[in-house]
């Protein structure tokens, strides 16, 4: 599905390379690292470099610094965590392609790994702009992009710099390519997707994109409140978009013109307030009380959604199922994390909330494929490609 340069296709032997990573990882008060994941999935990646005894130079970004120098921001513990899970020297330069990296870069030996500060310390580098891109590639003599989490934005270190080196992508985008594409392509049918979240303003081509090539629909979260709403029910004072309800009502006609089931909830946890500690009671959806807000899945539609999950041979998942940040109305959520766990299919989980929801049960074993993209899994879903993609090399 996709022919770009990989990092097998280059000569890589003594070369600077240029390894733009996605180290934006979540940070405590104490600026500990809290989920290191991205990281460990990239070390692949970095080993190989190692081997082949190419000379490391790394770039990633951390939060959103606004183009400014923001002490919090800084890459340190990123770097002193690197070189523990490594067991290797890391040099962490105090500037972006300045003259500090440069002078580390000059001496580097095969093996050796340099790290830029937060790329988005530099206003440019949002900006995709072209002199930035080769103050970075100026440093290295190829480019390799393995940010995956990164690759749906077109900045100076994910797309322009790849105007000035020769470029492939790493060995986690790989991965991330080949089961999030081959989802699309040539799943093992049943074809199974649950798709969850909050408004279905986010997710329209996502879930339009989906119908296309999935067998059954399993559909959750406040969004399930407008499609039940284009389906004629009153939701009470559930969320719904009521300038979406005309799409939902077009998107469960695709579905059926095209033979696909679309499964909402046949009941509900309903609240009489929006609060993590509200008293609820289970409704079905013929019967949902005027003043109630839906808050999660009911019993019977969880076991509804196991039932689909156990039929299937293949899986995704993107998003919660219930307010899942409130404990008390999690279940939903949690109940499906698990049945994917005990699923005998292929299973693919979309990053963000869902993946979290998966961490925090300690599942993550038990899941085929966790992406460590949120919003770039989903543009790659959407779209079929990625800004950071599009620029890397093709293969001849
Ligand atoms: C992410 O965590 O989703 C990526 O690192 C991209 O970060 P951004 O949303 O700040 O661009």
């Amino acid at each position: 599905m996709f022919n770009k340069m990989t990092l097998r296709d280059l000569e890589l032997r003594e070369k600077r390379v240029l390894l733009r990573v996605d180290f934006n990882v979540p940070l405590n008060s104490n600026l500990q690292i809290t989920n290191d994941k991205r990281m460990r999935e990239t070390l692949p990646t970095i080993q190989y470099l190692i081997e082949q005894n190419a000379k490391i130079i790394i770039v990633s970004h951390l939060g959103r610094p606004g183009g400014k120098i923001v002490p919090e921001f800084s890459l340190k513990p990123v770097a002193e965590h690197l070189r523990e899970l490594l067991k290797k020297p890391i040099i962490l330069a105090n500037d972006v392609a300045g003259s500090e990296t440069y002078k580390y870069v000059r001496t580097m030996k095969p093996g050796d790994i340099v790290m830029m500060e937060n790329v988005r310390f530099d206003a440019r580098e949002e900006e995709n702009d072209a002199e930035f891109a080769k103050e970075l590639a100026g440093v290295a003599d190829v480019y390799c992009n393995d940010a995956f989490g990164t690759m749906h934005r077109a900045h100076a270190s994910t797309c322009k710099v790849a105007d000035y080196l020769p470029s492939c992508i790493g060995f986690l985008v790989e991965r991330e390519l080949q089961v999030l594409g081959g989802a699309l392509d040539n799943p093992k049918r049943p074809f199974v997707v649950i798709i969850g979240g909050a408004k279905i303003k986010d997710k329209i081509t996502l879930i339009s994109r989906l119908i296309d090539v999935a067998d059954v629909v399993l559909i959750g979260g406040a969004m399930a409140y407008t499609f039940l709403r284009a389906q004629g029910f009153n939701m009470g004072r559930s969320i719904v978009e009521k300038d979406k309800v005309q799409l939902a009502r077009l998107l469960l006609e695709k579905a059926k013109t095209q033979g696909v089931k679309v499964v909402l909830p046949i009941d509900h946890v309903v609240a009489g307030e929006f609060s993590f500690s509200a008293e609820s009671v289970t409704s079905s959806t013929k019967k949902f009380p005027r003043a109630g807000i839906g808050m999660d899945i009911g019993p019977a539609s969880i076991r509804l959604f196991k039932y689909y999950i156990s039929k299937a041979k293949t899986v995704f998942w993107n998003g919660p199922l219930g307010v899942a940040e409130f404990q008390k109305f999690a279940k939903g959520t949690n109940e499906v994390a698990k049945a994917l766990a005990d699923a005998k299919a292929f299973t693919i989980v979309g990053g963000g909330d869902s993946a979290k929801c998966i961490e925090q049960l300690k599942l993550q074993d038990k899941i085929n494929h966790i992406s460590t993209g949120g919003g770039a899994a989903l543009q790659l879903l959407e779209s079929g490609s990625l800004p950071g993609l599009d620029c890397i090399a093709n293969k001849n």
